[in-house]
């Protein structure tokens, strides 16, 4: 199987998290992972399995992001299994009312990069993922990294058939 996992990152902590899920996959396994304004398009070419992950910026995906994936022609990812995550604060502990006000109404970075992907003609294996940071600029919190190669590792199993969606 080949995977390409592609992100963006403004302080570093979606690449971590970016990291941290291609370490997982098993040897048998090709992945590489490239910074969205590294990926040309016939790097797009074989791989059988697309992660793409973005830090949630003002409740979307940074702007090369959402280029990136608006530009990709229809049917780019026909035949192409995809998943989607984000690294984002938890309003929970942010403890501001509007706050958690507009994100029940705008969101995440993680879900449209999903949509976007299908859109594309990408086959969703699992529902678009959160990774928690502790402040703005990181770090990352604790778990957060095991917990990012634990869905890897779930993803692998969906994409080669090994595991069944729940
Ligand atoms: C300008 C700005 C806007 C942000 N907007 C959001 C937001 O809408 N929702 C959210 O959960 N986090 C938001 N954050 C926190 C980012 O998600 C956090 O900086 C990011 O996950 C860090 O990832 P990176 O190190 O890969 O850049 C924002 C941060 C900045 C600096």
């Amino acid at each position: 199987m080949k995977v390409l996992v592609i992100y963006d990152t403004f302080f570093g902590n979606t690449e971590q998290v970016a990291r941290a899920i291609g370490e997982a996959f098993d040897a048998a396994t090709s992945c590489e992972v490239l910074r969205i304004t590294q990926v040309k398009p016939e790097q797009l070419a074989e791989v059988d399995l697309l992660i793409a992950g973005s830090p949630t910026r003002a409740f979307r995906a940074t702007d090369a992001m959402r280029k990136y994936l608006k530009d990709l022609s229809a049917g780019a990812l026909k035949g192409v299994k995809v998943a989607a995550f984000d690294t984002r604060a938890d309003v929970e502990e942010v403890n501001s009312r509007l706050l958690t006000g507009m994100v029940k109404l705008f969101g995440y970075a993680a879900e449209p990069i999903a949509e976007q992907l299908k859109k594309k003609g990408g086959e969703v294996v699992t529902p678009a993922e959160g990774f928690f940071i502790q402040a703005s600029e990181g770090p990352l919190k604790e778990g957060e990294l095991e917990r990012a190669a634990a869905w890897a590792v779930e993803i692998q199993q969906l994409a080669t058939g090994d595991r069944h969606p729940a």
